[in-house]
């Protein structure tokens, strides 16, 4: 799956080019709306689109570890499933009101 959107992680954008591209999913197996874990060259990165664009994100939580694929979507917010912790897909920051953080 491709995206034209770089890659988040945790508090950084990474450069990427063409030859860096890792295959992780069929792009008709991700549903609008739907989040899928992927591990390209081993990192736990959660997929989720949304709007029709694909964003990827750490795949575990900042709070406890807890997978995020396991929580839910609502529009561009991941909700943990354990804790209610929320992330931005756009971003991966925290949403908390006024004291999102970037994890
Ligand atoms: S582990 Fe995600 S909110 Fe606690």
């Amino acid at each position: 799956m491709n995206s034209t959107h770089e890659p988040q992680l945790p508090g950084k954008t990474l450069p990427i080019s063409a030859v860096n591209w890792t295959d992780v999913l069929d792009d008709k197996a991700l549903l609008e709306g739907r989040m899928a874990p992927v591990y390209p060259l081993g990192v736990n990165v959660v997929l989720a689109r949304v709007g029709g664009a694909v964003y990827a994100v750490s795949g575990t939580c900042a709070h406890m570890a807890c997978p995020l694929f396991m929580g839910r979507l609502e529009g561009y917010t991941i909700v943990c499933s354990c804790h209610d912790w929320r992330f931005d897909v756009r971003n991966g920051h925290r949403r908390s009101g006024s004291d999102a953080e970037a994890f």
